[in-house]
């Protein structure tokens, strides 16, 4: 088996082991298990996707054993996008839920929405780019450049998701109650901790903060 074949199918399996975890966790937090709580998993699971693999250079800055999983950014990432995809669809079907295009144009809505929008696009121009095609036909400078986007889409993917699910996250750290965090929290967590990573591993490569 050539290494691109190796890489996307380890990286299949390991997206489908985080989707699979938080299909449990989901199923077991609201009690019930329809496309509604499908589309949660698909955005949640798309969300720590993207983040390890936009995050895998400062992880692997701080805690150099994982350099050897560098070579894994481009598949999580794109499987992460398909999750997007994934989501994206799922609202679509869901027309009674998020009825197309009144839902998305309300004062309440219209801001995660642009969010959402500009976060789907940035992650589509880096999934274009990051075909080998493309990839080879690019300055190298331009193209490094462009992929560099990823926390951009990051940062607007949690934007587009905190605005709306905040409120709920507000509630449990206020109650603690049920005991267990709301799987949006989580997966905002690790996207926050990957930007957090990120930001310290420019400081340190700068002299402005020692490595530890
Ligand atoms: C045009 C594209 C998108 C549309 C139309 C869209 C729409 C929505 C809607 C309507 C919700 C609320 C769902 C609910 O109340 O259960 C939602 C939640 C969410 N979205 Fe998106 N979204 C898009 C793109 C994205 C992107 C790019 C990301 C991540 C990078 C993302 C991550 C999430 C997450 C994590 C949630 C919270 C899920 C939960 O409640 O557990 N979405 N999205």
């Amino acid at each position: 088996m050539n290494l691109e074949k190796r890489l996307w199918l380890e990286s299949l399996l390991f997206s489908f082991v985080i989707l699979l975890l938080f299909t449990l966790y989901t199923f077991a937090f609201y009690q019930k298990g329809d496309l509604y709580i499908f589309n949660k998993i698909f955005a949640n699971a798309s969300v720590v996707l993207i983040s390890l693999s936009m995050g895998l250079a400062s992880y692997s800055y701080f805690f150099p054993k994982l350099l050897h999983y560098l070579e894994f950014r481009k598949y999580l990432g794109l499987t992460g996008f398909y999750f997007v995809l994934a989501h994206a669809a799922i609202i679509l079907l869901l027309q009674n839920r998020f009825p197309f295009p009144v839902y998305f144009f309300q004062q309440e809505t219209i801001a995660a929405f642009l969010f959402a929008l500009a976060s789907s696009l940035v992650l589509l121009v880096m999934a274009v780019v990051s075909h080998s095609f493309i990839r080879k036909r690019m300055k190298p400078r331009i193209w490094r450049r462009i992929l560099r986007l990823g926390h951009l889409a990051l940062v607007l993917g949690l934007i587009h998701f905190g605005i709306k699910s905040s409120v709920f996250w507000i509630d449990w750290l206020t109650y603690f109650f049920p005991i267990f965090p709301p799987p949006s929290l989580i997966a905002f967590l690790v996207g926050v901790a990957t930007i957090a990573l990120r930001i310290l591993m420019e400081l340190s490569q700068r002299g402005i903060i020692g490595k530890k």
